[in-house]
């Protein structure tokens, strides 16, 4: 893993949140001008457009990408949304307590989230754990959030494998999306998201441990997802959802 990076500021403004996250996460604190196009780190993160964004190279002086937390393309906008998609599906209507062991860009999280799921994130990258929080303040700030009194989901920042261990009661649900090996080259049809983040972060070697400690610590069901090409984490699993080219394995206690 890879984690070193830069933090930057384009505007003055920024420079107090810029440095106390750079104080954070023990990276150089940076103004954006001062920036050389050979700057060793292929990374960086700077509060833009009123988010926080992580940057590349390609990126440095416009875009990048922040924790999305408004709905998907074609998801309904009502709350709860309905549990009609392979995700829900998986997950189990009557599930109400879900562990995201593996947040990442919280996609899943916040699907499950408007969902009307009781959601708990855990996120062992420091970095993708800056750019979630950021993601749910900005969720709590959203009109239907508030009106609702609705809580954002707590995010622990840790290993999974040793915090699951450590929660006081066990969730209905453990859902797990490690990073598996690409089969084949990345196509342009991978997600720049996804991409960045197996830039960073490299494959989840350890995700056999992580299956066994979701066993252990859930109540009722451990949900992985994974790409079609890849055996089940666990073993033959009670159930499974396919989609185009992922696959939900449900694996009920
Ligand atoms: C493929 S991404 C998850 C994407 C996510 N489902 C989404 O919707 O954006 C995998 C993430 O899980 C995290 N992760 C993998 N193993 C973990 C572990 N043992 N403990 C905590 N986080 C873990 C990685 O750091 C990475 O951010």
């Amino acid at each position: 893993m890879s984690e070193q990076g830069v933090v930057v500021y384009a505007d003055d403004a920024l420079f107090a949140p810029s440095q106390a996250l750079a104080e954070r996460l023990g990276w150089p604190l940076l103004a954006l001008p001062a920036l050389s196009a050979e700057s060793p780190q292929a990374f960086f993160l700077c509060y833009r457009d009123a988010c926080l964004k992580l940057l590349d190279k390609q990126t440095l002086k416009k875009g990048g990408l922040a924790v999305d937390v408004d709905p998907r393309p074609g998801e309904q906008h009502s709350y709860p949304a309905p549990k009609k998609d392979l995700l829900a599906q998986a997950i189990g209507k009557k599930t109400k307590t879900v562990v995201d062991a593996t947040t990442g860009w919280a996609q899943d999280s916040l699907a499950l989230f408007r969902m009307g799921y009781d959601v708990q994130c855990i996120e062992r990258s420091p970095v993708m754990a800056e750019l979630i929080r950021d993601g749910f303040q900005r969720l709590a700030q959203k009109d239907w959030v508030q009106s609702r009194q609705l809580q954002r989901p707590a995010l622990m920042v840790g290993n999974a494998i040793e915090l699951l261990a450590r929660l006081p009661d066990a969730p209905d649900c453990i859902y797990l999306d490690p990073m598996f090996p690409p089969k084949r080259k990345q196509t342009a049809a991978t997600r720049k998201s996804m991409a960045i983040l197996r830039e960073i972060l490299g494959d989840d070697l350890d995700r056999a441990d992580l299956f066994a400690a979701a066993w252990q610590a859930t109540g009722k069901r451990v949900v992985v997802k994974s790409p079609d090409y890849a055996e089940p984490l666990g073993g033959k699993p009670s159930e499974s959802y396919q989609g185009k080219l992922l696959r939900y394995d449900v694996y009920l206690k």
